[in-house]
């Protein structure tokens, strides 16, 4: 394992250099998304489709301009939620210095802010917008701990360790390239409070995987197998159980993801929960107690289905 410093961390970037850092959602796998060599290095590490857009963070509204085409629902979006969980996605300008490896050669830039105080500093330091998709394996569960990056991506990646994800769920992802804004991916930040800040509903495209590859059905994949919805174990089973409420007995390892039925704590436990379980010795599934489906149980319930059925 190589564990760096921050500034070893800004060092790596600039030159070129692959980089896994935290932000409050989930541990990213960073490189300057200007140099289109080192972008191509995430896509080798992660063993990613080539077809698969990344999010590009910025540590500066000023950096944004540069960038891409920024319209008045960009700017309430980002003044509202920004450093946060939120990811735009807004139409690049003809001479933005971001690789179109980056975009996947798509007209559109993913862009957001972080708020966790060390990708914030990092991103200072490094002085120019940073690729990043979570730092996993293409297919498997995203990192919330240094430790799920190592084992995802091996022990010669550089990690900088900022401990355990606060939100630990992928940032929410807003189309913002047509008349409509499109909720391209659940996640950190609940839709309904998008929804007010832009005073208007979200289209959900009827088919994602055509507006936002990185919602594949195969993301999100534990190695064991998922059952949802679960009201009893199974009979004959050795299923380790993924609680929300008081747990349900009868399961042979239990995970609370919130004892008290809290979507945000749940939030925060769904990957380290999902990690631990399939790690677990002699367990042949992972069963999962039903979560509502308001707030941040949308995007609990989105990764949830994706495990169950991307294996
Ligand atoms: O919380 C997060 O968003 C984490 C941290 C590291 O920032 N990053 C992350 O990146 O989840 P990734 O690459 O695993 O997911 C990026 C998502 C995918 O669903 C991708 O398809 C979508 O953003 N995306 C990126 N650029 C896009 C574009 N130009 N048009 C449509 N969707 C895009
Ligand atoms: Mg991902």
């Amino acid at each position: 394992m190589v564990d760096v410093t921050i500034s070893e961390a800004a060092e790596k970037l600039k030159s070129g250099a692959v980089v896994a850092f935290a932000t409050e959602t989930v541990y990213g796998l960073g490189a300057d998304a200007t140099d289109p060599a080192a972008v191509a290095k995430i896509y080798a590490a992660k063993g990613r489709p080539d077809f698969n857009p990344l999010i590009c963070h910025i540590a500066d509204l000023s950096q944004l301009d540069g960038l891409v085409s920024v319209d008045e629902r960009a700017r309430r979006l980002a003044k509202a939620f920004w450093p946060g969980a939120l990811t735009l996605v807004l139409p690049r300008r003809p001479d933005c210095p971001v690789a179109p490896a980056v975009s996947a050669g798509l007209p559109s830039l993913a862009l957001r802010m972080p708020a966790h105080p060390q990708a914030r500093e990092l991103l200072r330091l490094v002085g120019r917008p940073v690729a990043a998709p979570s730092a996993n394996r293409s297919g498997h569960v995203s990192p919330t701990t240094a430790q799920h990056v190592r084992d995802s991506l091996g022990p010669d990646i550089a990690v900088l360790d900022g401990g355990p994800c606060p939100v630990g769920l992928e940032s929410t992802v807003i189309g913002l390239t047509g008349p409509q804004a499109t909720l391209l991916r659940p996640g950190g930040v609940a839709a309904e409070e998008i929804e007010r800040i832009l005073g208007e509903p979200l289209a959900r495209p009827q088919d994602m995987k055509l507006e936002s590859p990185g919602m594949l059905l195969k993301h999100y994949a534990p190695r064991l197998p998922v059952r949802l919805e679960v009201a009893a174990p199974l009979p004959g089973k050795q299923e380790g159980l993924l609680s929300f409420g008081p747990p349900l007995p009868g399961f042979a390892h239990v995970v609370p993801l919130s004892v008290s039925g809290d979507l945000v704590e749940a939030a925060a436990n769904l990957y380290a929960g999902l990690h631990e379980l399939d790690e677990q010795a002699g367990l042949d599934g992972i069963a999962v107690m039903p979560i509502p489906g308001h707030g941040l149980g949308q995007a609990i319930n989105d990764r949830l289905t994706r495990a169950a059925r991307g294996r």
